[in-house]
């Protein structure tokens, strides 16, 4: 009769543990991101050459930017014989949720896509995150376009690969690294974007420039006005500067795994503070505008920490101030909206789950990563 259940260790004879090396090759990282006015209508024909042949393509968009644009680019698809499924979700960031994305899904299911078909993601950053997370899970995986249809998502959130929704426990919680197959920026979309929504986008210009290119920071403040009578001919090679200086940092370290030097960190530049002021204001603030917020507290706390010469906050506000941005930070450092920054940031510090990491700057296109307690980051860009 044969023992039951598993020897006592000691009996067990010892095998020499096997360790098998899965080799899978190096995923290729690279995508070409196209920019100028009307390159949207080489969408069709360009992701036939990237692709091969999808035969369906989901063409999703929000109920803003679809009436807007979507014909035109859906006549740019299906001059190249692909069969558009439109679907287009509610306008804001109440649809970067996991039902919302789930419908998604469920949609492409009726319509028979398979793993050769593609996404087509036209829209703010809430449809390129929406989109694209629902490209990288759908059947493990399909390819995504990227169409930016706000500044914001053409020279941020369209370029490197990151795509999520929100939980109720915070933004961007269930996520994904999810690499486009390309990414068609096309500034003409911006004739039809408000200047609220316009300025918001130049406040993560503004902070590309901050971290990394004076020249850049200076040429925005010298083009705001340029910016908001939508001269097509300046803001186009802006654009492609801002997204150059992006990609070259996501370039660096695509996967965020470097926390010092200059990883995907630096980009958190006026996030820390600006999240916390972004999730005060119940999110009545656009994204960029509590960036700005936060890259005046940032600035400020360099002075207190004479880390930087006392101009630079100076320097930051003037500029904010001629690209119509926020700059009134003191408001939500104070009273009741103090508390509830307060709150946010000590929340953000339990899910870090010690000091701050805190980006800042010496100097405009000098940045630096500090080490802080949230308490003494508070008390120092309070005045
Ligand atoms: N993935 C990333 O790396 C990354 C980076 C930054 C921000 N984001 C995300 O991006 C989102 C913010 O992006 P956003 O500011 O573009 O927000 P959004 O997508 O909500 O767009 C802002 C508003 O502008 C409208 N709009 C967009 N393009 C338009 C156009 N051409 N004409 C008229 N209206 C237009 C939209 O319908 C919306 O009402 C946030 O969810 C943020 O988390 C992601």
């Amino acid at each position: 009769m044969s023992e039951r259940g598993p020897k006592p260790s000691s009996a067990r004879k010892r095998v020499k543990p096997i360790a098998i090396d899965v080799r899978v090759p190096a995923q290729t990282l690279s995508y070409p991101v196209i920019i100028g006015c009307g390159v949207i209508d080489r969408l069709g024909d360009e992701l036939r050459r990237r692709h091969g042949a999808p035969t369906r393509v989901a063409l999703i968009s929000d109920d803003n930017v679809f009436p807007l644009h979507g014909d035109g680019v859906q006549a740019s698809l299906e001059a190249q014989g692909l069969k558009v499924v439109p679907i287009v979700v509610a306008a804001g960031e109440a649809s970067k949720q996991v039902p919302v994305l789930l419908n998604i899904v469920e949609q492409l299911l009726k319509a028979g896509f398979g793993r050769g078909d593609a996404i087509v993601a036209l829209g703010g950053g809430v449809i390129g995150d929406l989109a694209g997370l629902a490209a990288a899970l759908f059947m493990r995986g399909i390819p995504v376009v990227q169409c930016p249809t706000s500044l914001l998502a053409q020279v941020d959130a369209s370029v490197g690969g990151k795509v999520a929704v929100d939980l109720p426990a915070g933004k961007n919680l269930l996520g994904a690294f999810h690499f486009p197959l390309a990414v068609f920026i096309d500034p003409e979309f911006l004739s039809t974007l408000d200047d609220r929504q316009l300025a918001s986008g130049l406040a993560e210009m503004l902070k590309h420039g901050a971290l990394f290119s004076a020249e850049h920071f200076h040429q925005l403040v010298d083009s705001a006005d340029a910016f908001f009578a939508r001269d097509l001919d300046v803001i186009a090679p802006l654009i492609a500067a801002s997204v150059g200086l992006k990609a070259a940092c996501v370039g660096r370290d695509p996967w965020e795994q470097s926390n010092a030097g200059k990883g995907r960190v630096l980009l958190n530049f006026g996030h820390t503070i600006g999240h916390a002021i972004e999730v005060a204001s119940d999110y009545g603030l656009a994204h960029g505008e509590a960036v700005a917020l936060g890259m005046r507290a940032a600035t400020r706390l360099a002075c207190a920490k004479k880390l930087a010469g006392p101009e630079l906050e100076e320097q930051v506000v003037s500029a904010l101030e001629r690209l119509r941005l926020p700059t009134d930070l003191d408001l939500w450092l104070e009273g009741e909206r103090g508390a509830a920054v307060e709150r946010a940031l000590a929340h953000d510090k339990k899910r870090s789950g010690g000091n701050v990491s805190f980006v800042t700057l010496s100097e405009i296109g000098d940045p630096s990563v500090i080490s802080l307690n949230f308490r003494e980051l508070f008390a120092r860009v309070r005045r």
